[in-house]
């Protein structure tokens, strides 16, 4: 029911790097992590982009906005000596970039499409396609655990998502389950639910995994937690701690 990881590196390589980095993703394998959570904008002419804030001003130095820039201009901003001076000129990557990474090192990746607001749906159609025609053989193997997942606090850009490439599969990604989220879940035709590990609760995991549905939790850092959300029946969760939280640090 769940074929992914269980363990996966929170905006790519979680504290170890600057968020969203090839950096990011290097750190994680450097930890042993086949596995990573990232999120993907678009920029002013279209592109999608591997960063999580829609506004610059932490990650990226400045005034601006990712969807009021093209994307070459992103791709040439420092996205890391906010972290670190070791890592200043670090780029804001290219998601195809991240997926020529990805696919060439194995990591398998769960795909958070972070619309900029008014762009839901633009963003939800570009991530899907551009997964779907990178994906295409994987796809036709029928092999889920080498598909990436897509995820979005966005049900727009989820519906865009599903109507572009219904083949690619979906995670819904609620901070609070309500109590139509099946409903929801149904309509978007997800396959799991994604959500704030501190506001689940054993009941709540249950009827999920009853459903039928994939049930994974950010952001998890301490060991502890992690282990009791996984008896309850999680599937897995993203950590920023991979230095403390290993991918198989539940079976040690
Ligand atoms: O995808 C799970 C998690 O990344 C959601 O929160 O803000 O870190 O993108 P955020
Ligand atoms: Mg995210």
């Amino acid at each position: 029911m769940w074929p992914y990881p269980q363990i996966v590196a929170h905006r790519g390589g979680g504290t170890l790097a600057p968020e969203n980095t090839l950096a990011g993703l290097r750190a994680g394998l450097a930890h042993g992590f086949h596995a990573v959570e990232f999120d993907v904008m678009l920029s002013r002419d279209g592109v999608g982009m591997v960063v999580h804030d829609p506004e610059f001003g932490r990650t990226i130095a400045g005034r601006g906005s990712v969807a009021g820039t093209d994307a070459a201009a992103l791709a040439a901003m420092d996205a890391g000596s906010w972290f670190s001076p070791q890592f200043l000129g670090e780029p804001v990557p290219y998601f195809t970039q991240f997926i020529d990474y990805c696919k060439a090192q194995g990591i398998w990746m769960n795909v958070e499409i972070k619309p900029a607001d008014g762009f839901e749906a633009d963003t939800g159609a570009w991530v899907a396609n551009i997964t779907r025609d990178s994906y295409a053989a994987e796809i036709a193997a029928g092999d889920p655990a080498r598909v990436p997942l897509l995820s979005s606090f966005s049900f727009a850009a989820l519906a865009a998502a599903r109507d572009a490439a219904p083949e690619v599969p979906r995670g819904y990604l609620l901070d609070t389950i309500p109590a139509d989220w099946q409903q929801q879940a149904r309509a978007l035709g997800a396959v799991a639910i994604h959500t704030n590990h501190k506001h689940l609760t054993p009941e709540l995991a249950r009827d999920i995994k009853a459903a039928g549905y994939g049930l994974f939790c950010y952001t998890v850092n301490d060991p502890a937690r992690g282990r009791e959300i996984l008896a309850w029946g999680v599937d897995g969760f993203c950590t920023d701690r991979i230095d403390l939280i290993g991918p198989g640090f539940a079976h040690i």
